[in-house]
């Protein structure tokens, strides 16, 4: 385990030229490429990028799926890539992903109960026990109360993206990682959940990395914005900034591919 120096109290997150190649001998792949970046805490980071820039695998890395080959992630001022047992096991809980499909992400052997229980408590994951708290995180994602007794394949993509929510939040993370968290569902559904997700983000403070596409909707969520292109950070700033002046053609091809042009913002209801 490391120390931080002094400048870095604030940061919950900051990552130093992280170097991720996945796979193996003639088939291995170098995705991720001297990325380094700082995520303030209480603020929310966008991440946006092209399909297969490396957006998921930096998500991943970042709560411990995958390893990274060089580089240091220092969470909340301690090494996450050195860390073992049970410090390693804590520091994740602290670290949360909601991941892009809520058809995959979610155990369909389990009820809703026993998942939320289990990441409320993964050591005494006692669904009686912990059932007033599994209340309340239904009520935060606005769920009715008899989801607990349920299945997943009870409710609709919309339905269980409220669920990994909920059990993200479980964990009381302090900082969670939304990987594209609407992208898996039908349009008017995507409008709801980023209305929860952005209301959650704003009553509790959370630090976020918010991953999308989609960046009308980065815009408004985000205090600060990071370019991934080809497993690279090419651009990295305040929202204001890369907006009005983007520094890489990539970005600013981006940008042109908003709906409605840059100019184009979704109105707050919306969010
Ligand atoms: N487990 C893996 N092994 C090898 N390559 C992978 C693996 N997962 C993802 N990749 C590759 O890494 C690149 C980035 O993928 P990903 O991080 O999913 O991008 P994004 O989320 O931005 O769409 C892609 O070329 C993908 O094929
Ligand atoms: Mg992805």
């Amino acid at each position: 385990m490391t120390s931080i120096p002094a400048a870095a109290v604030g940061l919950r997150l900051s990552v130093h030229g992280l170097e991720v190649v996945l796979g193996s001998g003639r088939r291995s792949a170098h995705i991720l490429k001297e990325v380094s970046f700082d995520v303030p805490t209480g603020q929310t980071v966008g991440l946006v990028g092209e399909s297969g820039s490396g957006k998921s695998t930096l998500a991943k890395t970042l709560v411990g799926v995958h390893r990274a080959t060089a580089g240091s992630i220092i969470f909340d001022g301690e090494e996450v890539t050195s860390a073992h047992g049970e410090q390693r096991r804590l520091l994740r809980r602290k670290i949360q992903l909601i991941p892009q499909d809520p058809y995959s992400s979610l155990d369909p052997k389990r009820t809703i109960g026993q998942t939320l229980a289990e990441a409320i408590d993964p050591v005494h994951a006692r669904l009686k026990e912990h059932r007033p708290r599994i209340i309340e995180l239904l009520t935060m994602v606005a769920l009715p109360a008899d989801a607990v007794d349920r299945y997943p394949h009870q409710f609709s993509g919309g339905q269980r993206q409220r669920v990994a929510i909920a059990r993200a939040l479980a964990a009381e993370p302090d900082l969670i990682i939304a990987d594209e968290i609407t992208s898996a569902l039908d349009v008017s559904t995507q409008a709801e959940i980023l209305d929860l997700f952005d209301r959650l983000r704003r009553e509790l403070g959370l630090t976020v990395i918010f991953i999308s596409h989609n960046l009308a909707v980065v815009r408004q969520v985000s205090d600060t914005v990071l370019v991934l292109f080809q497993g690279e950070l090419v651009e990295s700033g305040s929202v204001a900034d890369i907006f009005a002046h983007p520094a890489h053609p990539y970005t600013a091809e981006l940008l042109r591919s908003v709906p409605g042009g840059p100019g184009f913002t979704l109105s707050k209801e919306r969010l």
